[in-house]
């Protein structure tokens, strides 16, 4: 019987600690440009903080480049080039080595794309807008794999209109 874990996830937990996907989406899955982000939604960030807040967040090097740091929360960056304190040269090595309750895989499209079978829950910003001019876009859900827990009602910010979707795992 399936426990909705996949055998990757189940081989390098070693824990019972949760590990999620955070991230906010255009209409066709944009996430973003070159130089970071599209948007600017006050309430989606407060969400992104109250969840993350006192976990640990794993980052591709690129979007630390564009980010950096977040304070309050344990950072670890995923590169193949740099070296370093809480530096992995691979994902699953950062996911293994967390010790806080829980932890976010928050971007960018490399590590969605690398950490969507480690996950057990998505928690999705959609945006109801396309963006011409992005560059990197979040991978496909499965929709064979997961299921809707959760969504908000519509909520309207700086001329946007965006709803909160939480997926988990069939
Ligand atoms: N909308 C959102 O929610 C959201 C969230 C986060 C980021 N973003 C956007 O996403 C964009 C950045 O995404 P991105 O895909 O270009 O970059 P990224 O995923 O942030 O970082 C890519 C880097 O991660 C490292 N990496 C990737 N795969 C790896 C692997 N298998 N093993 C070890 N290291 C690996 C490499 O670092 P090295 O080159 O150092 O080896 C690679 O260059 C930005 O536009 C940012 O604003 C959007």
């Amino acid at each position: 019987m399936s426990d909705g874990l996949t055998d990757a996830f189940r081989w390098i937990k070693p824990h019972n600690f949760k590990v999620s996907i955070i991230a906010a989406v255009g209409n066709n899955n944009e996430l973003g440009d070159d130089n970071g982000m599209l948007w600017y939604l006050p309430t989606d960030l407060k969400r992104f903080k109250d969840l993350t807040i006192g976990n640990t967040v794993i980052m591709g090097r690129k979007t630390h480049d564009i980010i950096g740091d977040l304070p309050g929360r344990t950072n670890y960056i995923v590169s193949k080039n740099i070296r370093g304190k809480n530096i992995f040269n691979r994902l699953d090595q950062s996911i293994s080595s967390v010790n806080t309750e829980q932890c976010f895989l928050i971007g960018g499209q490399k590590i969605y794309e690398i950490g969507m079978e480690y996950v057990d829950k998505i928690y999705l910003t959609k945006i109801d807008k396309t963006f011409e001019n992005a560059t990197v876009f979040f991978p496909n859900i499965n929709m064979d794999e997961w299921k809707i827990e959760w969504e908000s009602e519509k909520i309207e910010e700086n001329n946007l209109s965006f709803k909160f979707i939480n997926f988990i795992r069939k």
